[in-house]
C-alpha cells in the first residue's frame, strides 16, 4: 500500500471511528438529560456480536529459504501490514457491534464503519492467502499446470498476462488474482485495485499482493524484480490444493 493510500485509510479509519464515538459519547449525555432518550441509546441487554476476536494466521513457511525475498521483508509484511490490518479488522469489529445498538448513530457514520470494515475483511484474507502460496519452489505441475494451460491456450500465455497485470500495478496498489470464476466456469485472471475489487462466485487460486510494501524494502521501485522473486516462490501444491477444493464446492 502506498504511503497516500495508507494515511488515506488510517484518516478514514480514525475518522469513522471517532464519528462513531462521538455519538456514542453524545448518546452518553443525552442520558443524564433525558431519560427516555437514554433508554434509546443503551445497547440491547445480551446483544453480542457474532464476530469473535481475529488472530493473525500464522506464516505457513520457513521465510529464510525464500529465494529473492527477504526475510526481513516478509516478516515485516507480516507484521505490520498483515497484522495491523488483523488489528483493526477486531477493533472495527467492536466499534460496530456498539453502534448497531445505538440507535443514535446515523446510516452514514454507521456505513463509514462498514466501508472499513470491507476493505479491513478484503486486506486481512488476501493477506492470508498471498502468504499462504509462497514458500514453494515455483514450478507448475500436473493438473494444475493443464488446467490452466488448457483455459489460456498455453501456461506461458496465462503467466504473461498474470505478469501483465503486475506490472501494470507496479508503483501502485492492488492485487492480482488467479481465479477460478464459478459462474463461468473458467480460469481467470483479475485485476484487483484495493483490497475491496473482486468478482463474486469467484474462488481466488493464487494472490500476488502489488502493494508497494510488498517489494519496497529489497527492490525499491523496481516492481519487475519482485515479480520474478514472486513466480520463483509459488507454492504449486496449495494452488492446487485451492484448485481442487473449488472444483468440489
Ligand atoms: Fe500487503
Amino acid at each position: 500500500m502506498s504511503n497516500i493510500d495508507h494515511d488515506k485509510r488510517e484518516f478514514l479509519a480514525t475518522s469513522a471511528t471517532a464519528a462513531a464515538g462521538l455519538f456514542i459519547a453524545s448518546a452518553a449525555s443525552a442520558e443524564a438529560a433525558t431519560p427516555a432518550q437514554a433508554i434509546s441509546s443503551q445497547p440491547s441487554k445480551g446483544a453480542t456480536w457474532m464476530i469473535s476476536e481475529i488472530k493473525p494466521k500464522p506464516l505457513s513457511f520457513d521465510v529464510a529459504k525464500l529465494k529473492g525475498l527477504s526475510a526481513k521483508l516478509i516478516e515485516s509484511h507480516w507484521a505490520n501490514n498483515y497484522s495491523g490490518s488483523v488489528k483493526t479488522l477486531n477493533a472495527v469489529n467492536a466499534q460496530l457491534s456498539q453502534a448497531l445498538d445505538n440507535q443514535e448513530i446515523p446510516p452514514f457514520v454507521y456505513n463509514g464503519l462498514k466501508r472499513e470494515h470491507l476493505i479491513r475483511t478484503g486486506s486481512v484474507i488476501l493477506h492470508e492467502l498471498y502468504f499462504d502460496n509462497l514458500g514453494g519452489d515455483g514450478k507448475a505441475e500436473g493438473e494444475i499446470r493443464s488446467a490452466i494451460a488448457k483455459q489460456f491456450g498455453t501456461f506461458d500465455r496465462w503467466e504473461t498476462e498474470f505478469r501483465k497485470i503486475a506490472q501494470g500495478l507496479g508503483g501502485g496498489s492492488g492485487w492480482v488474482i488467479l481465479g477460478h470464476n464459478k459462474r463461468f466456469g473458467t480460469l481467470e485472471n483479475y485485476w484487483s485495485w484495493d483490497h475491496a475489487h473482486f468478482p463474486a462466485e469467484t474462488v481466488p487460486l493464487l494472490v500476488m499482493d502489488m502493494y508497494e510494501h510488498s517489494y519496497q524494502m529489497d527492490f525499491g521501485a523496481a516492481a519487475a524484480k519482485y515479480i520474478d522473486a514472486f513466480f520463483n516462490n509459488i507454492n504449486w501444491d496449495e494452488v492446487a490444493r485451492r484448485t481442487g477444493s473449488a472444483a468440489k464446492n
